[in-house]
Protein backbone atom coordinates (compact mmCIF):
# COMPACT_ATOMS: atom_id res chain seq x y z
CA UNK A 1 0.00 0.00 0.00
CA UNK A 2 1.45 3.49 -0.89
CA UNK A 3 1.44 5.72 2.36
CA UNK A 4 -0.21 8.60 0.59
CA UNK A 5 -3.70 7.37 -0.74
CA UNK A 6 -3.70 9.50 -3.94
CA UNK A 7 -0.80 10.32 -6.53
CA UNK A 8 -1.51 13.95 -8.22
CA UNK A 9 0.95 15.81 -10.51
CA UNK A 10 0.70 19.37 -11.57
CA UNK A 11 2.61 21.17 -14.10
CA UNK A 12 4.15 24.87 -13.92
CA UNK A 13 4.44 26.91 -17.27
CA UNK A 14 8.05 25.68 -17.82
CA UNK A 15 7.47 22.13 -19.63
CA UNK A 16 3.73 21.14 -19.72
CA UNK A 17 4.02 18.84 -22.73
CA UNK A 18 6.58 17.03 -20.91
CA UNK A 19 4.22 17.06 -18.05
CA UNK A 20 1.38 15.89 -20.28
CA UNK A 21 3.50 12.73 -21.44
CA UNK A 22 4.23 12.30 -18.00
CA UNK A 23 0.86 11.79 -16.71
CA UNK A 24 -0.32 9.70 -19.95
CA UNK A 25 2.31 7.51 -18.97
CA UNK A 26 0.72 6.80 -15.52
CA UNK A 27 -2.39 6.58 -17.05
CA UNK A 28 -3.50 9.89 -15.20
CA UNK A 29 -4.93 13.50 -15.60
CA UNK A 30 -2.89 16.27 -15.21
CA UNK A 31 -4.61 18.71 -11.85
CA UNK A 32 -6.12 21.43 -12.45
CA UNK A 33 -3.62 24.63 -11.46
CA UNK A 34 -3.24 28.39 -12.17
CA UNK A 35 -0.18 29.62 -12.92
CA UNK A 36 0.02 33.20 -13.74
CA UNK A 37 1.88 36.64 -13.89
CA UNK A 38 0.95 39.93 -12.17
CA UNK A 39 1.59 42.69 -14.64
CA UNK A 40 4.52 43.78 -12.85
CA UNK A 41 6.05 40.25 -13.41
CA UNK A 42 5.43 38.59 -9.95
CA UNK A 43 4.33 35.05 -9.92
CA UNK A 44 0.89 33.49 -9.14
CA UNK A 45 -0.64 30.30 -8.46
CA UNK A 46 -3.70 28.95 -7.73
CA UNK A 47 -4.33 25.20 -7.36
CA UNK A 48 -8.01 24.61 -8.56
CA UNK A 49 -8.00 21.08 -7.11
CA UNK A 50 -8.16 19.57 -3.50
CA UNK A 51 -4.75 17.97 -2.87
CA UNK A 52 -4.69 17.89 1.14
CA UNK A 53 -3.19 14.82 2.08
CA UNK A 54 -2.35 13.73 -1.49
CA UNK A 55 1.52 12.43 -2.69
CA UNK A 56 2.17 15.50 -4.73
CA UNK A 57 4.31 15.45 -7.65
CA UNK A 58 4.69 19.56 -9.01
CA UNK A 59 6.62 19.09 -12.53
CA UNK A 60 8.81 22.17 -13.12
CA UNK A 61 12.32 22.28 -14.89
CA UNK A 62 13.99 25.52 -13.53
CA UNK A 63 14.94 25.64 -17.57
CA UNK A 64 14.81 29.25 -19.44
CA UNK A 65 13.51 31.81 -18.48
CA UNK A 66 15.21 30.06 -15.30
CA UNK A 67 14.48 33.16 -12.65
CA UNK A 68 10.86 33.19 -13.45
CA UNK A 69 10.57 28.89 -13.56
CA UNK A 70 12.40 28.96 -10.33
CA UNK A 71 10.38 31.65 -8.55
CA UNK A 72 7.37 29.85 -10.12
CA UNK A 73 7.94 26.36 -9.04
CA UNK A 74 8.86 27.83 -5.27
CA UNK A 75 5.04 29.43 -5.18
CA UNK A 76 3.80 26.18 -6.44
CA UNK A 77 5.64 24.81 -3.19
CA UNK A 78 4.57 27.24 -1.11
CA UNK A 79 0.85 27.04 -2.27
CA UNK A 80 0.70 23.09 -1.95
CA UNK A 81 2.15 22.98 1.51
CA UNK A 82 -0.76 25.64 2.44
CA UNK A 83 -2.99 23.37 0.98
CA UNK A 84 -2.25 20.57 2.86
CA UNK A 85 -0.32 18.17 0.42
CA UNK A 86 0.86 14.91 2.57
CA UNK A 87 4.26 15.10 0.34
CA UNK A 88 5.70 17.21 -2.22
CA UNK A 89 8.04 16.41 -4.74
CA UNK A 90 9.80 18.75 -6.36
CA UNK A 91 11.11 17.14 -10.16
CA UNK A 92 13.14 19.64 -11.83
CA UNK A 93 14.46 17.00 -14.42
CA UNK A 94 16.98 20.34 -15.22
CA UNK A 95 18.09 22.28 -12.09
CA UNK A 96 18.78 25.70 -13.69
CA UNK A 97 22.00 27.49 -11.39
CA UNK A 98 23.52 23.55 -11.07
CA UNK A 99 26.78 25.05 -12.92
CA UNK A 100 27.66 27.38 -10.05
CA UNK A 101 27.87 24.93 -7.22
CA UNK A 102 31.12 26.60 -6.17
CA UNK A 103 33.33 30.04 -5.72
CA UNK A 104 35.53 29.73 -9.18
CA UNK A 105 36.39 33.31 -7.51
CA UNK A 106 36.35 35.73 -4.50
CA UNK A 107 33.27 36.70 -3.44
CA UNK A 108 30.74 34.70 -5.38
CA UNK A 109 28.14 33.44 -4.75
CA UNK A 110 27.30 29.23 -4.13
CA UNK A 111 23.79 29.50 -6.16
CA UNK A 112 23.18 25.64 -6.45
CA UNK A 113 22.82 25.49 -2.40
CA UNK A 114 21.13 29.14 -2.76
CA UNK A 115 18.79 27.14 -4.48
CA UNK A 116 18.76 23.76 -2.74
CA UNK A 117 17.86 26.24 0.40
CA UNK A 118 15.09 28.01 -1.56
CA UNK A 119 13.17 24.64 -2.46
CA UNK A 120 13.38 23.55 1.13
CA UNK A 121 12.74 26.40 3.27
CA UNK A 122 9.18 26.84 0.47
CA UNK A 123 8.11 23.13 1.57
CA UNK A 124 9.62 20.69 -1.04
CA UNK A 125 9.90 16.95 0.96
CA UNK A 126 11.49 15.12 -1.74
CA UNK A 127 13.92 16.29 -5.19
CA UNK A 128 13.55 14.80 -8.36
CA UNK A 129 16.30 15.84 -10.84
CA UNK A 130 18.66 14.51 -13.63
CA UNK A 131 22.14 14.76 -14.60
CA UNK A 132 23.23 17.45 -12.35
CA UNK A 133 26.35 19.23 -13.87
CA UNK A 134 27.73 18.51 -10.20
CA UNK A 135 26.49 15.12 -8.49
CA UNK A 136 27.61 17.14 -5.17
CA UNK A 137 24.26 19.15 -5.73
CA UNK A 138 23.09 16.01 -3.96
CA UNK A 139 24.24 17.11 -0.78
CA UNK A 140 23.53 20.39 -0.88
CA UNK A 141 19.72 18.96 0.61
CA UNK A 142 18.76 17.50 3.61
CA UNK A 143 15.46 16.05 2.41
CA UNK A 144 16.07 12.55 -0.17
CA UNK A 145 16.81 13.30 -3.86
CA UNK A 146 16.12 10.97 -6.16
CA UNK A 147 19.11 11.61 -8.98
CA UNK A 148 18.68 9.85 -12.42
CA UNK A 149 20.55 9.71 -15.35
CA UNK A 150 20.04 10.03 -18.45
CA UNK A 151 22.77 8.45 -20.14
CA UNK A 152 21.47 4.67 -20.20
CA UNK A 153 18.93 5.94 -22.33
CA UNK A 154 20.61 7.99 -24.50
CA UNK A 155 23.11 5.12 -25.01
CA UNK A 156 20.34 3.13 -25.77
CA UNK A 157 19.60 5.49 -28.98
CA UNK A 158 23.21 5.88 -30.25
CA UNK A 159 23.90 1.80 -29.96
CA UNK A 160 20.81 1.81 -32.66
CA UNK A 161 22.85 3.78 -34.57
CA UNK A 162 25.33 0.86 -35.17
CA UNK A 163 28.12 3.24 -35.32
CA UNK A 164 31.38 1.95 -36.26
CA UNK A 165 34.98 2.28 -34.71
CA UNK A 166 33.54 4.39 -31.78
CA UNK A 167 35.11 6.30 -29.50
CA UNK A 168 33.95 8.37 -26.31
CA UNK A 169 34.84 11.75 -25.27
CA UNK A 170 34.57 13.61 -22.15
CA UNK A 171 34.84 17.38 -23.93
CA UNK A 172 36.14 18.15 -19.96
CA UNK A 173 37.64 16.87 -17.26
CA UNK A 174 34.17 17.60 -15.40
CA UNK A 175 32.59 15.04 -18.27
CA UNK A 176 34.94 12.34 -17.61
CA UNK A 177 32.66 10.37 -15.32
CA UNK A 178 29.47 10.69 -17.30
CA UNK A 179 31.81 10.12 -20.41
CA UNK A 180 33.30 6.77 -18.72
CA UNK A 181 29.20 5.58 -17.95
CA UNK A 182 28.82 6.09 -21.63
CA UNK A 183 31.60 3.95 -23.35
CA UNK A 184 30.70 0.61 -20.22
CA UNK A 185 27.32 1.11 -21.86
CA UNK A 186 29.12 0.98 -25.33
CA UNK A 187 30.57 -2.56 -25.16
CA UNK A 188 33.31 -0.53 -23.43
CA UNK A 189 34.64 1.78 -26.27
CA UNK A 190 37.86 3.16 -25.69
CA UNK A 191 37.71 6.75 -23.98
CA UNK A 192 39.37 10.14 -24.39
CA UNK A 193 39.43 13.19 -22.15
CA UNK A 194 40.02 16.85 -23.92
CA UNK A 195 41.16 19.83 -21.37
CA UNK A 196 39.10 23.00 -21.68
CA UNK A 197 39.93 26.14 -20.16
CA UNK A 198 37.19 29.10 -20.37
CA UNK A 199 39.01 32.80 -20.44
CA UNK A 200 35.74 34.74 -20.14
CA UNK A 201 32.55 32.94 -18.91
CA UNK A 202 30.79 31.42 -22.28
CA UNK A 203 34.02 31.40 -24.02
CA UNK A 204 35.98 28.20 -24.58
CA UNK A 205 39.45 26.90 -25.35
CA UNK A 206 40.53 23.59 -25.91
CA UNK A 207 43.71 23.09 -24.42
CA UNK A 208 44.86 19.17 -24.77
CA UNK A 209 43.77 15.89 -25.37
CA UNK A 210 44.74 12.16 -24.25
CA UNK A 211 43.39 9.37 -26.22
CA UNK A 212 43.21 8.74 -29.76
CA UNK A 213 40.83 9.09 -32.47
CA UNK A 214 42.00 9.01 -35.46
CA UNK A 215 39.86 7.54 -38.28
CA UNK A 216 37.20 7.05 -35.55
CA UNK A 217 33.62 8.32 -34.72
CA UNK A 218 33.64 10.15 -31.90
CA UNK A 219 30.92 10.51 -29.67
CA UNK A 220 31.15 13.52 -27.01
CA UNK A 221 29.40 13.28 -24.25
CA UNK A 222 28.13 16.29 -22.05
CA UNK A 223 25.93 16.98 -19.29
CA UNK A 224 24.44 19.89 -21.07
CA UNK A 225 24.68 22.13 -24.18
CA UNK A 226 23.86 25.80 -23.51
CA UNK A 227 26.08 28.12 -26.01
CA UNK A 228 27.35 24.57 -27.95
CA UNK A 229 30.98 26.47 -27.52
CA UNK A 230 32.45 23.46 -25.35
CA UNK A 231 31.31 20.58 -28.03
CA UNK A 232 32.12 22.76 -31.05
CA UNK A 233 35.42 23.79 -29.37
CA UNK A 234 35.89 19.94 -28.75
CA UNK A 235 34.82 18.62 -32.24
CA UNK A 236 37.45 21.63 -34.12
CA UNK A 237 39.95 19.96 -32.06
CA UNK A 238 39.05 16.51 -33.04
CA UNK A 239 38.57 16.67 -36.38
CA UNK A 240 42.22 18.42 -36.92
CA UNK A 241 43.17 14.79 -34.69
CA UNK A 242 41.87 12.91 -37.82
CA UNK A 243 38.57 12.19 -36.20
CA UNK A 244 35.98 11.06 -38.71
CA UNK A 245 33.01 11.95 -37.63
CA UNK A 246 31.56 13.28 -34.99
CA UNK A 247 28.61 12.75 -32.95
CA UNK A 248 27.41 14.93 -29.74
CA UNK A 249 25.25 13.38 -26.89
CA UNK A 250 24.08 15.82 -23.99
CA UNK A 251 20.68 15.28 -21.19
CA UNK A 252 20.08 19.08 -21.42
CA UNK A 253 19.64 21.13 -24.34
CA UNK A 254 19.84 24.73 -23.38
CA UNK A 255 20.45 26.32 -26.36
CA UNK A 256 21.10 29.70 -25.40
CA UNK A 257 21.33 32.34 -28.41
CA UNK A 258 22.41 30.56 -31.66
CA UNK A 259 23.66 27.43 -30.56
CA UNK A 260 21.56 25.73 -32.85
CA UNK A 261 22.81 27.30 -35.84
CA UNK A 262 26.41 27.44 -34.65
CA UNK A 263 26.13 23.39 -34.16
CA UNK A 264 24.56 23.15 -37.62
CA UNK A 265 27.40 25.26 -38.82
CA UNK A 266 29.91 23.12 -36.43
CA UNK A 267 31.92 19.72 -37.62
CA UNK A 268 29.33 18.12 -35.57
CA UNK A 269 27.23 16.09 -38.12
CA UNK A 270 24.31 15.14 -35.41
CA UNK A 271 23.47 16.08 -31.23
CA UNK A 272 21.27 14.11 -29.33
CA UNK A 273 19.77 15.23 -26.41
CA UNK A 274 16.32 14.43 -24.03
CA UNK A 275 13.47 16.60 -23.78
CA UNK A 276 14.70 17.52 -19.93
CA UNK A 277 14.06 21.23 -21.44
CA UNK A 278 11.41 22.31 -24.24
CA UNK A 279 12.49 22.42 -27.66
CA UNK A 280 10.80 24.08 -30.43
CA UNK A 281 13.89 24.11 -33.03
CA UNK A 282 12.56 21.07 -35.26
CA UNK A 283 16.36 21.58 -36.71
CA UNK A 284 16.88 18.24 -38.54
CA UNK A 285 20.18 17.95 -36.79
CA UNK A 286 18.94 17.50 -33.78
CA UNK A 287 17.63 14.55 -32.03
CA UNK A 288 15.32 14.90 -29.21
CA UNK A 289 14.91 11.45 -27.15
CA UNK A 290 12.23 11.30 -24.41
CA UNK A 291 12.40 11.08 -20.56
CA UNK A 292 9.02 11.13 -20.01
CA UNK A 293 8.58 6.84 -19.76
CA UNK A 294 11.59 6.88 -16.63
CA UNK A 295 10.30 9.78 -15.07
CA UNK A 296 7.17 8.50 -14.82
CA UNK A 297 8.46 4.99 -14.07
CA UNK A 298 10.09 6.47 -11.35
CA UNK A 299 7.13 8.92 -10.32
CA UNK A 300 5.16 5.43 -9.64
CA UNK A 301 7.74 3.91 -7.72
CA UNK A 302 8.35 6.72 -5.76
CA UNK A 303 4.21 6.96 -4.74
CA UNK A 304 4.30 3.05 -4.24
CA UNK A 305 7.44 2.46 -2.01
CA UNK A 306 9.20 0.36 -4.46
CA UNK A 307 13.78 0.90 -4.69
CA UNK A 308 14.28 3.65 -7.31
CA UNK A 309 18.04 2.62 -7.04
CA UNK A 310 17.50 -0.31 -8.81
CA UNK A 311 15.75 1.23 -12.02
CA UNK A 312 19.02 3.53 -11.78
CA UNK A 313 21.23 0.13 -12.14
CA UNK A 314 19.09 -1.20 -15.14
CA UNK A 315 17.49 1.61 -17.60
CA UNK A 316 18.88 0.17 -20.22
CA UNK A 317 15.84 -2.00 -20.37
CA UNK A 318 13.22 0.32 -18.98
CA UNK A 319 10.12 -1.83 -20.54
CA UNK A 320 11.77 -4.62 -19.32
CA UNK A 321 11.52 -2.25 -15.87
CA UNK A 322 7.76 -1.11 -16.17
CA UNK A 323 5.96 -2.30 -13.19
CA UNK A 324 2.71 -2.99 -12.51
CA UNK A 325 1.21 -0.70 -10.17
CA UNK A 326 -1.87 -2.08 -8.23
CA UNK A 327 -4.23 1.19 -8.22
CA UNK A 328 -4.67 4.25 -10.90
CA UNK A 329 -6.69 7.02 -9.90
C1 LIG B 1 30.46 22.46 -17.90
O1 LIG B 1 31.24 23.21 -18.31
C2 LIG B 1 29.34 21.76 -18.56
O2 LIG B 1 29.52 20.39 -18.35
C3 LIG B 1 29.15 22.00 -20.05
O3 LIG B 1 30.26 21.52 -20.77
C4 LIG B 1 29.00 23.45 -20.37
O4 LIG B 1 28.22 24.08 -19.40
C5 LIG B 1 28.37 23.65 -21.73
O5 LIG B 1 28.18 25.02 -21.95
P1 LIG B 1 28.37 25.66 -23.40
O6 LIG B 1 27.49 24.88 -24.33
O7 LIG B 1 27.93 27.10 -23.24
O8 LIG B 1 29.81 25.57 -23.76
Amino acid sequence: MPQYERLALLSGNAHPSLAQAIAAHINRQLGQINVSQFRDGESHVQILDDVRGSDLFLIQPTSPSVNQHLMELLVMIDAAKRASAGRITAVLPYYGYARQEKKTNGREPISAKLVANLLTVAGADRILTMDLSAPAIEGFFDIPVDHLSAIPLLMQHVAALQLENVVVVAPDVGAVQRADQARRLLANRPLAILFKDRPEPDEVEVESMVGEVEGCTVLLVDDLISTGNTLIAAAQMLKARGAQRVIAVATHGVFAERAVDNLAASPIERTIVTDTIPLETGAPHIEVVSIAPMLAEVINRIHYGISVSDLIRSIGDAERQQMAYPSRR
